[in-house]
């Protein structure tokens, strides 16, 4: 059967890689968002839709008889602690405006991007189990964490083909991190480029789950293409690549560029990494469907620093 796919939230980091991807698989994706699209995403179908608006996205729905829909529209984790009415609304009003689209309008699969935000300070920090303690602290992980559970049951009740990862911090070059706590990992390789100097606001020794773009958007696909009796996690599987601290990543950039220097200033983000895993175990994803990353911390740091260099134009 012919796949048409809706992408929500698709400007920002993740839409603008992975609406790309898609679209060398599939004839028709359509990319949503409440800001306008820039760069490649022009070149094909985009739709201004807000997702707390359910007639906008059932005509939307209807009108280009969508099968699959990756909903990634949501406020993050920094922004969420800021504005927690915002996140909220956006990240569960608009969370339930689509399950109800799908199941309303006979579309066939979801995608939920979850987070280790769901875990808390009371859960194991090392090699985070699948199923383990949940006590997220930050609205952003509470309202992810109930995200997963109305999955589980929009799969469980309507028998809605949802599919979710726990994403670690995402690391990439071609558009920039959206208001979360990891977001230091992405700037860290601009201003190592553009002044050889980055000032933390985390610190140094605040290790946590990461994984470079690539990596994120071969596992989401991955698992989307997977044959439905794989799927043993309707809720979202712990997913992994690379964990490290601001210190070790400050410590990769010099090899490159050795006038690089780190200062570090904690702030309100410091208490939000505190409170998240240090590494996820993802062996049910492997299990499951074949999940493997394939950059570690040395190739990825590489792979970014060649790449923002040249948007630099260095
Ligand atoms: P982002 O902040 O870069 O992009 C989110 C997009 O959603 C933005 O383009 C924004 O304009 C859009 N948006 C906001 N409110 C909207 C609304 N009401 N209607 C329609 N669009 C709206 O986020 P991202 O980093 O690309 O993350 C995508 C998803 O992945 C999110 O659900 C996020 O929670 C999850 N996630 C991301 C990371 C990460 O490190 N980037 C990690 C874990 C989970
Ligand atoms: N990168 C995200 C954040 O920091 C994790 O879900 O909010």
């Amino acid at each position: 059967m012919e796949e048409t796919v809706l992408v929500t939230g698709a400007g920002g980091q993740i839409g603008s890689e992975l609406v790309l991807a898609l679209r060398k698989t599939y004839k028709q994706v359509i990319a949503t968002d409440l800001k306008e699209p820039s760069g490649e995403m022009k070149e094909g179908e985009f739709m201004r839709l807000d997702v707390l608006y359910k007639n906008g996205l059932m005509d939307c729905v209807k009108r280009f008889k969508v099968t699959q829909i990756y909903h990634l529209a949501a406020i993050l984790s920094a922004t969420g602690e800021k504005n927690p009415e915002l996140a909220w609304r956006i990240n569960m009003k608009g969370l339930r405006n689509i399950l109800d689209v799908c199941t309303e309008a006979g579309v066939k699969k979801l995608f939920f991007p979850s987070t280790m935000a769901v875990f808390g300070p009371t859960t194991p920090k090392v090699n985070t189990p699948q199923y383990t303690v949940m006590e997220p602290n930050t609205i952003y992980g509470i309202s992810k964490q109930a995200g997963e559970r109305w999955c589980d049951w929009y799969f469980q009740k309507k028998g809605l083909d949802v599919r979710s990862l726990r994403y670690p911090g995402l690391i990439s070059y071609k558009t920039k991190a959206g208001g979360g706590t990891t977001d230091y990992a992405v700037d860290i390789f601009f201003e190592a480029v553009a002044n050889k100097k980055y000032e933390c606001f985390l610190k140094e020794d605040t290790i946590l789950p990461m994984m470079y773009m690539p990596d994120a958007i071969r596992g989401t696909i991955a698992l989307m293409e997977a044959p439905a009796e794989k799927i043993t996690v309707r809720s979202g599987y712990n997913f992994s690549g690379i964990s490290f601290s601001p210190k070790q990543l400050a410590e990769e950039i010099k090899k490159t560029i050795p006038e690089f220097t780190i200062t570090y200033k904690p702030d309100f983000r410091q208490p939000i990494a505190d409170s998240w895993p240090q590494s996820m175990d993802d062996s049910v994803a492997q299990h499951d469907w074949g999940w493997k990353p394939q950059y570690d911390l040395a190739k990825m740091s590489k792979d970014m620093l060649e790449n923002v260099a040249k948007k630099n134009g260095l």
